[in-house]
């Protein structure tokens, strides 16, 4: 499989607690729901952050537009047991269908439960065994520690720090971290 073949069918996928889907204009509200926390908002500093349902309606169009013209894959995090989305995941930038950007975000209530190493794991697995990419990469800010743990524990490498970084209208030092392919297969 490649990359492209992504892009006939949405590849919907399922973890042990987790539904990775595409987010469809009636998550809207509950997209919306978990964006007015400030904690949250730190973290994604530089993203977009939707100050209504409807603008956050606008956002989920984008994201199917942007699958559409096979510029990036955004899924939305929906709990198995009752389809509510709680985050979103995604990869964008594609480099020569080689190289990718993840980014991810989750509602405050669900912190520090997995579930987010649940969704880093699949999208790593898909990536490489699916979307035959050779590298994923991922930039955060020094003092984002939740974001840092999920990185390792899926894998990934730091591989330098960027110096105040534009994010959005700030400046801020971020870890670049990243994972080869060939590391994925090496299972390291
Ligand atoms: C980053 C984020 C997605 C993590 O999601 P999550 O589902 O809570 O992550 P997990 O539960 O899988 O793992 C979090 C890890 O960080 C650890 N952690 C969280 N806060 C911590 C802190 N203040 N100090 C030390 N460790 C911390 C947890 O203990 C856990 O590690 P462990 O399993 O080794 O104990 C979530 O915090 C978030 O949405 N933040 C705001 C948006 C954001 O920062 N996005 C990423 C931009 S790069």
């Amino acid at each position: 499989m490649s990359l492209e073949e992504q892009f006939t069918v949405f590849p919907t996928m399922e973890t042990k607690r987790l539904l990775l889907r595409p987010m469809v204009a009636e998550d809207a509200e509950a997209h919306f729901s978990f964006f007015p926390d400030p904690v949250l908002q730190q973290g994604i500093r530089g993203g977009f952050i939707p100050q209504s349902v409807e603008q956050t309606r606008g956002i989920i169009e984008k994201f199917s537009q942007a699958y559409s013209q096979r510029a990036s894959l955004a899924w939305g995090i929906a709990l198995k047991e009752n389809n509510q989305i709680i985050g979103g995941i995604d990869l964008t930038n594609f480099v020569n269908r080689k190289m990718a950007d993840l980014g991810f975000y989750l509602a405050r209530r669900c912190w520090n439960q997995g579930y987010m190493t649940e969704a880093v794991s699949q999208i790593v697995r898909f990536s490489f065994e699916r979307a035959e990419l050779n590298r994923l990469q991922a930039t955060v800010a020094i003092e984002n520690i939740a974001s840092i743990r999920v990185l390792q524990k899926t894998g990934f490498t730091q591989e330098g720090l960027l110096r105040e970084y534009a994010m959005g209208s700030e400046f801020g030092d971020v870890y670049l971290f990243s994972i080869l392919r060939r590391e994925y297969r090496s299972g390291s």
